[in-house]
């Protein structure tokens, strides 16, 4: 029995420890959004966050996920209440035929926890190990710098906010200690 968090319940799985992860969560889980490609750690279409690292879990024993935290494209979000990242997907048009797209969202989700502002090179390579047959490459880009920039935004305007409701309006004011009679003499 191999216990793991799966998008943020505790479950159990009753299989042998050597099954990959992939098909623990498909077919015992019955969570279809990660998808089946090469089926051997080259293509990322079965990325998973194992600890809020990307993981290809084609290749990963499930065994080796004991008392890890899982987090499958389920996880992510879901129609009614999408991520910053899924919201710029949608806005612009990334998938195609839309097979690869889970997986993208997983390394980009990665990506954006570990590195909320990254460079154009950081998000090549971090995006690197995820294969698209239909090339939607640009807007794959494009979508992780709009929610990078969202998710900046509304961070600096969650600050400001606080410094706006805090007394002094975000000023530190330092009361000079009272003079007492002692002092003046
Ligand atoms: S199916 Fe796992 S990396 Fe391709
Ligand atoms: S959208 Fe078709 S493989 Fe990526």
């Amino acid at each position: 029995m191999i216990t793991f968090e799966l998008n943020g319940k505790t479950v159990k799985a009753d299989v042998s420890g050597d099954t990959p992860l992939l098909w623990v969560v498909r077919d015992h889980f019955k969570l279809k959004g990660t998808k089946f490609g090469c089926g051997m750690g080259l293509c990322g279409a079965c990325s998973m966050m194992v600890d809020g690292a990307s993981t290809r879990t084609c290749v990963l024993p499930v065994a080796a996920v004991a008392n890890k935290k899982i987090t499958t494209i389920e996880g992510v979000g879901n129609p009614e209440m999408l991520s910053t990242l899924q919201q710029a997907w949608v806005e612009a048009s990334v998938p195609q035929c839309g097979y690869c797209q889970s997986g993208q969202l997983i390394s980009a989700t990665a990506l954006l926890k570990s590195n909320p502002s990254p460079s154009s090179d950081e998000i090549d390579q971090a995006m690197s190990g995820n294969i698209c047959r239909c090339g939607t490459y640009p807007r794959i880009k494009k979508a992780i710098q709009t929610a990078a920039f969202k998710q900046g935004f509304a961070q600096q305007a969650s600050q400001q906010a606080d410094q706006q409701s805090s007394p002094n309006g975000g000023v530190n004011i330092f009361e000079p200690a009272s003079t007492t009679k002692e002092d003046m003499a």
